[in-house]
């Protein structure tokens, strides 16, 4: 008889989350209450990698559907925001790189602002001391969110219609889903902060997830439904906004009618370099990202790093050495170049990257003292998500989209069901002081009204013969660009397969604390020959979830999830 019961309602969910209330022939046809998380792909006419199995499935839904690699990231990120609440969203922000088939290179730059009350001391007490309960927790913490408009500035690049993308978004928090193991402990986890955070009760608010469990997000649903009728507006303003200003009133926020309509998404020229032959895209400020890397790349090209070979003592000491110098710069140059002077050219030139290797010992560690006058620099959070997405006609595009922290603020919009961001804290909340996370900053990344604050997000398109070769990024915080740049070493130097580069062992160093951070599969000789050269080893956890999608020389696609997430590739 329970079987039976339990048929029937499968039965019925399924049916409901293929058929929409509103246009029938736009939902996809998934089943959100079985699915399976598949971690490699090699096909033919278009892929998807993202942090959930049901979201990358429904962007190859969309590219099977007529939609391009535009459309499958849009309607990913849409669905991103139902199924992995913790960093999926449309409460924060993110940036997109892609490569359109006729050539075209787009960075599009949706990262939250600064609200038009915020002031640089807004975080600091009486006696001048940082309050980070306060820029990391709670409604003062939330930055004005980006990811709508940026969703719609994205659309001009697009072929299918807005309601088609956003339509399975709105079946899955209609109708629901079935959780991943994962999700239900990081649910249980966060039950504390949903009271503490929240004086409407959330969709999530309920002790003892368990796998499988459904999670249904009526609010959320609606407010997808009021985007999808009213454009970008159905966010912004309207009953939307409304909800969000009876929210910063419940919570003395200060997102403001006004900043939510001033907000715009901006198109941004990519940080582009060279590498040996390849064309390496990326994001420019405010994201830290493809300056990083074209920094750390630079610094190794002459170096034959290729025969030292993956994960040896002498490649991991040059990276972590490389990786040092350019987070010294990360913390004193660079902020949103709209509202401070960064140095982007200088910091990237030959001359200037020669210098900075000129104090380079390949068998010693190079204190991070004698790189800069010591500012702690630290850990950022590193709950964002990535996804790689590309389609038959050579579109590439890749995504890194973020609420901060895990579950952004820990706010949900009473009545609308999504999570606001906290990504206030990623600005210098007090300058030259770090942060909770130990981020640091100085006047390039002091909080302003109206400014975006520093990222670390890396979306990353690599060129080969102008046509895309990797479609590559990871969440991470300060870890995203360095682990970018390891995938892209350990591919194009270390020849590794797409899983291994993907797979194996990553380590990070940030300048300071000035220590190696290390995966615990990194082997015990190269820790010992690199203590031995007088570096500070330190085990964590995981590194990144890393999403790559690589274009054979046959033009085959491989799609590769990382395997430290419930990650899937997905392809066609
Ligand atoms: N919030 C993480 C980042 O933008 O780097």
């Amino acid at each position: 008889m329970k079987k039976f019961f339990l048929f029937l309602l499968f039965s019925s969910l399924v049916f409901s989350c293929a058929v929409s209330e509103k246009n029938k022939s736009s939902s996809v046809s998934i089943n959100p209450f079985q699915y399976s998380t598949q971690k490699t792909i090699t096909c033919s006419n278009g892929a998807v990698v993202s942090a959930h199995p049901l979201a990358s499935k429904v962007g190859v839904e969309i590219l099977k559907m007529g939609g391009n690699a535009v459309d499958a990231a849009i309607a990913t990120q849409l669905a991103l925001a139902v199924v992995y609440p913790n960093a999926g969203n449309i409460g924060g922000g993110g940036f997109m790189v892609a490569r359109l088939s006729d050539g075209k290179l787009i960075a599009l730059d949706y990262r939250e602002m600064a609200p038009g009350r915020a002031h640089r001391d807004m975080y600091l007490n009486e006696k001048g001391d940082p309050m980070h309960e306060k820029s990391q927790e709670g409604h003062l913490s939330s930055g004005v969110p980006g990811t709508v408009a940026g969703l719609f500035s994205s659309h001009q690049y697009a072929k299918l219609p807005f309601e088609k993308l956003i339509q399975p978004a709105i079946d899955l928090a209609e109708n629901g889903f079935a959780i991943t193991e994962r999700e239900a402990s990081s649910f249980n986890a966060l039950q504390n902060d949903l009271k503490n955070y929240n004086t409407v009760t959330p969709a999530l608010a309920k002790e003892n997830w368990k796998k499988g469990d459904t999670l249904i997000q009526t609010d959320l649903a609606n407010t997808l439904k009021r985007i999808r009728d009213k454009g970008q507006a159905g966010f912004y303003e309207g009953e939307t906004a409304r909800l969000i200003m009876e929210e910063m009133k419940r919570g003395n926020g200060i997102i403001t009618l006004e900043d939510l309509k001033n907000y715009k998404a901006i198109s941004r020229e990519p940080h582009t370099f060279n590498y040996k032959g390849y064309k390496i895209v990326g994001m420019p400020m405010p994201s830290s990202g493809g300056l990083l890397l074209n920094q750390m790349m630079k610094m190794i090209e002459d170096r034959d790093i290729g025969k030292m070979g993956f994960l040896s003592p002498q490649a991991m000491q040059l990276m972590t050495e490389v990786e040092r110098r350019a987070f010294a710069d990360r913390a004193r140059y660079m902020g949103d170049a709209d509202f401070y002077k960064v140095p982007v050219a200088m910091l990237c030139s030959d001359k200037y990257l020669q210098e900075r290797m000129f104090n380079y010992d390949p068998v010693k560690a190079t204190p991070s003292s004698m790189i800069q006058p010591g500012k702690l620099a630290g850990y950022e959070s590193e709950e964002t998500t990535h996804l790689s997405v590309i389609d038959k006609d050579g579109n590439a595009v890749a995504v890194t989209t973020t609420l901060n922290d895990s579950y952004g603020s820990k706010t949900v919009v009473g009545g609308a069901g999504f999570f606001l961001n906290d990504e206030m804290d990623d600005f210098s909340i007090k300058p030259g002081v770090p942060n909770m996370y130990g981020a640091v900053g100085g006047e390039a990344n002091a909080i302003k009204p109206g400014k975006r604050m520093l990222s670390s997000m890396t979306p990353t398109i690599v060129l080969k013969d102008n046509y895309p070769y990797l479609v590559v990024g990871t969440p991470g915080g300060t870890t995203i660009p360095t682990s970018v740049f390891q995938t892209i070493v350990d591919i194009i130097e270390f020849n590794m397969s797409t899983q291994d580069a993907v797979w194996k062992a990553k380590f990070h160093h940030q300048w300071l604390p000035d220590e190696i951070m290390i995966e615990r599969a990194v082997p015990e000789a190269t820790r010992e020959a690199l203590r031995k050269m007088g570096y500070t080893v330190k085990d964590r956890g995981p590194i990144g979830r890393t999403e790559v999608i690589k274009v054979l020389p046959d033009k085959k696609i491989e799609a590769v999830a990382d395997v430290r997430g419930d990650d899937a590739a997905e392809g066609w």
